[in-house]
């Protein structure tokens, strides 16, 4: 069977390639608008399968054996080094030392806070008065405030943490990239040696003096789960509120539905997840032998990315997948992945969603793009899925 070439065009619409795809088979040999080679699964069933299989290894420190330096570059850094990128036992236990704090019970103390920062937030839009880019004024700001609020983060140095979380974010070529790794690694070590002298009532606190059956994380560990959470806390609820909006304004029946009953908030939550995937291909992992996939068999040592975009547009799965339904039965989506690597923030994402798009639909009834929908353009990053930019008039 032939390789696929993506070239970045593709990734403004990728779904009828995917569809193209699925229809030879689960899995294809591809070579990435970047020119890294790997198998793309783009049905629902294997793509739940392989994201809990353990023939397929997340491991950084295995992976970087099948590179030559120059490619990889940002999986080479000690912060990469983190429970999304281990593998049992030592994800396990990296994982069952911060899971607490993610449960939907701790979570949901949070509340009050995640309402002050929207509410906010919203507040700045309204006195604004008109045209918003709805990303830089409130998806953007708002899920860094709460990650920041949850991690300790003084107020004080928020904007650099801002900052850093741009770079990483808009793509920025290698070196710029490296100078904010290198800026927040040194930032991060700090802070955990403030919170060592002095603890508050925070999960760096908490993770710094944790100890579960007398285990401790390390120096490195530590920083490296506080940029883990700092990222993966931050881009994805971006891309979720972003994408959630869009889709709502370009279906006036759901976002009426929705306005008229906000009880359908947390179904609508899942349907914004399931339709707008904010993880694409960051899903990857790499096969530890070989692994037999529908009619073809991926070698040992290749990599493997699963995407979510795509299963979660599995017709075989989702009736009508392309269309809205913030009615729809709830549950089955792979946007928060499957098996052990499931999304330790879920409960935190979710509740996220609901508060920020909830309470922006009830302070501005005539919400609407301010431009046309053929005008906005997707981030050609292949690992997340999110608009650029998403203008609308706020009234
Ligand atoms: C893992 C999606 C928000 C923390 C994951 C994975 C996905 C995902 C797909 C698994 C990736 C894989 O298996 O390769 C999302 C989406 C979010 C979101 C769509 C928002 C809409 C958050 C938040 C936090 C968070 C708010 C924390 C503050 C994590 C962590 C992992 C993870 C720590 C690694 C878990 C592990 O390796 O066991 N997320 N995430 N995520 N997510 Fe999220």
């Amino acid at each position: 069977m032939d390789e696929v070439e993506l070239d970045k065009a593709w990734i403004q619409n990728p779904w009828p390639r995917y569809e193209e795809m699925r229809k030879q088979g689960p899995a294809r040999r591809v070579v990435m608008p970047d020119g890294v080679p790997g198998w793309l699964i783009t049905d629902y069933a294997e793509a739940r399968s392989l994201l809990d299989d353990r023939r397929l290894s997340k491991d950084v420190r295995r992976a970087r054996q099948f590179f030559p330096p120059g490619k990889l570059n940002a999986y080479r850094t000690r912060l990469s080094e983190h429970m999304l990128n281990d593998d049992p036992p030592n994800h396990t236990r990296l994982r069952k030392l911060v899971n607490k704090a993610f449960t939907s019970r701790a979570v949901s103390r949070l509340r009050p806070q995640i309402e002050r920062i929207t509410d906010d937030l919203l507040d700045g839009i309204e006195a604004s008065d008109g045209e918003v880019e709805l990303i830089e004024a409130f998806a953007f700001p708002l899920p860094i405030a709460v990650i920041s609020e949850l991690l300790g983060v003084p107020h004080a140095d928020r904007d650099r943490i801002r900052d850093w979380s741009r770079a990483f974010i808009s793509g920025a070529p290698i070196e710029p990239l490296m100078v904010a790794v290198d800026e927040q690694t040194a930032y991060l070590h700090e802070l955990i040696a403030a919170k060592r002298v002095t603890p508050g009532e925070d999960l760096l606190s908490d993770l710094v003096h944790v100890t579960d059956d007398g285990d401790r994380l390390s120096e490195d560990e530590l920083v490296a789960m506080a940029f883990l959470l700092l990222i993966a806390g931050h881009e994805t609820t971006v891309n979720l509120l972003a994408t959630a909006v869009y889709s709502l304004l370009l279906n006036p029946k759901q976002e009426e539905l929705l306005r008229g009953d906000p009880s359908l908030l947390p179904g609508a939550v899942e349907e914004f997840l399931r339709t707008g995937s904010p993880i694409h291909l960051a899903t990857i992992r790499f096969a530890t032998e070989p692994v037999p996939v529908g009619d073809v068999e991926i070698p040992a040592g290749e990599f493997v990315m699963i995407s979510l975009l795509a299963a979660n547009a599995d017709e075989a799965r989702f009736e009508d997948p392309h269309e809205l339904d913030i009615t729809r039965p709830m549950g089955g989506h792979l946007a928060f992945g499957h098996g052990i690597h499931y999304c330790l923030g879920a409960p935190l994402a979710r509740l996220e969603g609901e508060i920020a798009i909830g309470r922006l639909l009830a302070r501005f009834p005539s919400l609407r793009l301010a431009v046309d929908p053929s005008e906005l353009r997707w981030r050609t990053s292949t690992l997340v899925h999110g608009l650029r930019q998403l203008p609308v008039i706020a009234s």
